[in-house]
């Protein structure tokens, strides 16, 4: 098969900088890919974190004026990726998050600014830059949206376009009268182009001109084609399921590795999940939870989002922490969420340990440390947490939605009975429903054999990337056989 180019256009990426799970996908799915005979260049904005990671720079291009300002795109390497950084100080040399201001409001500009990141991505994709004229652009999330959209409206030849939606919540709705600012003909500004409900929908865009659209879970390919589901794309989706496919997330086992992961106060292997205890501890220590062996320990790694279904955590703890179990939570977002969780920190002492703000590190610790991780997302595109809690043998309670269905199989009768369950799964997705799941946890906890090959099986269970990048692969080829 003929190696295949692909231009992966993302607005952040793993370990470089981080706001959630699109960073990790776009950061481990070009080691993947190589794997299958795909060369992975990413477009990424140079925000000051990236700028500081690059290793050998070179400049390929140069503008006079990129939505205002002159600007460069440099073409790079750091952490074993190769990119393509956009050098454009007057968009993104700005502090924190690539999206917020420091008060937590979405920059004024961020039209322009992701809107360059498309223009760019389009621009490479016809042949910008020499020595790497990709097959395919493949752009994820709304702030990559652009790029099929510019691409379409372009009279010369152009690569095949895919795009991956991780959170349709997030779609990127700028006003109207600022369409020929960004570049974009009149004639774009039409139901089958980039208008959505009067406005320019830079998501609704990408999903309308790209010649494939993916998600990150089937389940979720599958919500959004629905009116609960689909906020407000669910129409569009419909008129093009032939092209929408669901391929789940991995994690990069490199990165999530039991056996030598040194955030872990003991590595430990499948056959020595015993030496779990020590992280436990440490977990304990860490956050100054009671050290207690025999408390059952639920975990909790997220950011404190509606999506999350954290509220329902807040609700169900004095049920949860009955018989003594205990609560460590990493997380950040919602001040008021934070507030809560620190109030029944102060309620629960000993019982409820949290950590508030970004901490690779703990994250590990309480996957290798916690006894079952809790998921109880409201909805969910695929969820890696889950994931990395099978990998490290913390069982898993979920929501039976989106990926998360997908990559947990619930200790029912017969997946017990027939060995295969490695969590649990509930709905709806309430406090009742919550409650019980948390219960038939304690009641499998409490038989250690029964709970012991639940984090076996897990162990075990394919979490990585080798099945999703094949998958990739061939909807990238699929996709050229049309162009
Ligand atoms: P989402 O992208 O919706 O936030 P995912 O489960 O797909 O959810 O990905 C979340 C990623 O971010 C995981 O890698 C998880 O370990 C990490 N993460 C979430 N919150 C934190 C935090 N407070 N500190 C460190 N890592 C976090
Ligand atoms: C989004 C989703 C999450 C998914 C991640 C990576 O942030 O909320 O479910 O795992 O993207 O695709």
């Amino acid at each position: 098969m003929s190696p295949l180019k692909v231009l992966s256009v993302t607005s952040e990426l793993f370990p470089i900088i981080k706001t959630g799970g699109l960073a990790d996908v776009a950061g481990a799915l070009p080691a993947a890919l190589s794997n299958e005979g795909v060369q992975v260049v990413s477009l990424l904005p140079g925000y000051p974190a990236v700028l500081k990671a690059l290793g050998r720079i070179e400049t390929v291009r140069e503008y006079q004026d990129l939505f205002g300002r002159p600007a460069r795109l440099l073409s790079a390497t750091a952490s074993q990726l190769e990119l393509f950084i956009i050098d454009a100080p007057h968009l993104f040399e700005r502090p924190g998050s690539p999206y917020l201001t420091p008060d937590g409001r979405d920059w004024p500009d961020n039209a322009w600014r992701f809107a360059a990141l498309g223009r760019i991505a389009a621009e490479i994709g016809q042949g910008a830059v020499p020595g790497f004229t990709p097959d395919i652009v493949h752009a994820h999330d709304w702030q990559a949206a652009l790029a099929p959209a510019y691409l379409h409206y372009s009279d010369m030849p152009r690569p095949g376009t895919v795009i991956t939606i991780h959170n349709i919540a997030f779609q990127g709705i700028f006003p109207a009268d600022i369409l020929s600012e960004l570049g974009l003909p009149p004639r774009s500004f039409t139901v089958d182009g980039v208008e959505y409900y009067g406005q320019i929908g830079f998501l609704k865009a990408g999903l309308q001109l790209s010649d494939r659209i993916t998600t990150v879970s089937p389940t979720y390919a599958k919500e959004i084609q629905s009116p609960e589901g689909g906020m407000g794309l669910d129409g569009l989706l419909r008129s093009r399921s032939r092209d929408v496919f669901g391929i789940r997330n991995g994690i990069d086992e490199s990165v999530w590795d039991p056996t030598s992961d040194i955030s872990l106060a003991a590595p430990f292997t499948r056959s020595t999940l015993e030496k779990r205890s020590i992280n436990k501890q440490a977990l304990q220590e860490r956050l100054g939870l009671e050290a207690d062996p025999d408390a059952m320990l639920f975990g909790v790694v997220s950011r404190l989002s509606e999506q999350k279904g954290l509220d329902l955590v807040l609700a169900a703890l004095p049920s949860l922490l009955t018989g003594g179990a205990q609560l460590a939570l990493l997380g950040a977002g919602d001040r008021v969420l934070e507030e809560s969780f620190r109030a029944a920190s102060i309620v629960y002492p000993g019982q409820v340990g949290c950590f508030f703000g970004y901490d690779e590190e703990l994250a590990h610790l309480i996957q290798g440390g916690s006894d079952a991780l809790l998921v109880p997302s409201r909805f969910e595109p695929c969820g890696l947490t889950q994931l990395c809690a099978l990998h490290y043998g913390s069982v898993p309670i979920v929501s039976r939605v989106g990926g998360l269905s997908d990559t947990v199989i619930d200790a029912n009768e017969m997946a017990i009975a027939s060995g295969v369950a490695t969590g649990v799964q509930f709905a709806p997705v309430n406090l009742g429903g919550l409650v019980d799941a948390a219960n038939r946890a304690k009641m499998l906890w409490s038989d250690h054999e029964a709970w012991r090959r639940l984090q076996e099986n897990g162990m075990a269970a394919e979490v990585g990337w080798a099945r999703p990048a094949r998958q990739y692969a061939r909807l990238y080829r699929s996709c050229l056989e049309e162009v």
